[in-house]
């Protein structure tokens, strides 16, 4: 498929084959220099590290094209950190913030063609993951390391954008206290999609999870991170190691304090307690932030909003966000990288 051929109105969240992806190989103690390649398929040992004690982890962010035809990344330096933190959790190398940097950037121009128009409301998304590689069989740290960087189109990952959807609460957990939680690593994911699945096929977006400790509090969703709006303005999102540290959540709670005048509460949000919210929401890089219509809980679903309306701090969060990211609200400093 060409660029040239898309509809990009009609985008969704799928793989698309692209031009171009960034590779390199750490070995003998150093990243190697990287180059673009053509080709998918990744050729392994099969005694890789990934495939059998899941040593690796990914990220995702996204190149957004702007009025004036500039192309925009937000925030791919929290991106590069928190790669690095999810690294050092499995004993695998840091990629340098630069060179993590510099490859995405790589990326975005070997497939401008790709990019969503302005406008849209698509984006490229970009996958940078680290893999453990090389001939091994003991439970161990790999001799070898692949870096990469794909992308591909997207448009919304919830269907319907900025529309709200129903979830349900899994009585599964996703990740344990002291475990990888706050990494994104592939066995977080693992864990999530048999939980995922069975609330799809009840028609639920995604499966929300409970701290796993006490299976009372809410942690995250499958996909994203979990906020909600009082009646007296207050964004609340829950803390807790085992949730993913979101650069979305991190983003909507500078701006949900700084330019909405909300009061920002990261804390307990007590899944008995969901009365005291006038609006809830998911937020990350694949999910923007996408209004839940209502949880169910002990087959009781709590509505916060029919399917069709969307609360207005929703609303606000979105327009400031997604503004910020396509370079028509002025960013905080250092928040957009031009490509
Ligand atoms: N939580 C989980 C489990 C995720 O997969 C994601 C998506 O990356 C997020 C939260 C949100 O993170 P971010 O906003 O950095 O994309
Ligand atoms: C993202 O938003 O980047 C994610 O990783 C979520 C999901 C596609 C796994």
């Amino acid at each position: 498929m060409s660029g040239e051929s898309m509809n990009w109105e009609t985008l969704g969240f799928d793989y698309i084959k692209t031009d171009k992806r960034f590779l390199s190989t750490w070995r003998d103690g150093a990243w190697q220099p990287g180059e673009l390649t053509e080709d998918n398929v990744l050729h392994i040992s099969e005694g890789s590290t990934a495939l059998h004690y899941g040593q690796q982890c990914f990220e995702g962010l996204k190149a957004y094209r702007c009025k004036d035809g500039s192309i925009n990344l937000f925030r791919p330096d929290q991106n590069a950190a928190r790669m690095q933190r999810s690294c050092s959790r499995l004993l695998m190398p840091h990629v340098p913030t630069e060179m993590f940097i510099e490859a995405c950037k790589e990326v975005v121009r070997a497939n401008e063609r790709f990019i969503p128009p302005y406008g849209t409301g698509g984006a490229l998304y970009l996958r940078p993951f680290v893999i453990g590689v090389g001939d091994n069989i003991g439970v161990r740290t790999a001799p070898e390391f692949i870096f990469s960087v794909f992308c591909l189109p997207v448009g919304a990952y919830f269907k319907g954008g900025l529309k709200p959807h129903n979830f349900k609460i899994s009585s599964y957990d996703r990740a344990a206290p002291n475990g990888t939680g706050a990494a994104k690593v592939g066995g977080n994911y693992a864990a999530s999609l048999m939980p995922g699945a069975e609330a799809k096929k009840q028609n639920f977006a995604d499966a929300i999870y409970l701290d796993p400790q006490t299976h009372s509090k809410i942690e995250e969703v499958g996909s994203a991170n979990f906020f909600a709006i009082t009646a007296n303005n207050e964004f609340i999102t829950p803390q807790s190691p085992s949730v993913l540290p979101g650069i979305t959540r991190l983003s909507l709670i500078e701006l949900a304090g700084s330019r909405l005048g909300l009061k920002v509460i990261e804390g307990d949000v007590f899944v008995d307690r969901l009365g005291d919210f006038v609006e809830a929401g998911a937020c990350g890089t694949a999910a923007v932030i996408s209004p839940i219509g209502g949880i169910e809980y002990n087959d009781q679903l709590h509505v916060f909003h029919s399917l069709e309306d969307v609360g207005p701090v929703t609303v606000r969060l979105y327009n400031e966000l997604t503004g910020i990211q396509t370079g028509d609200v002025e960013a905080p400093e250092g928040w957009i990288v031009k490509v």
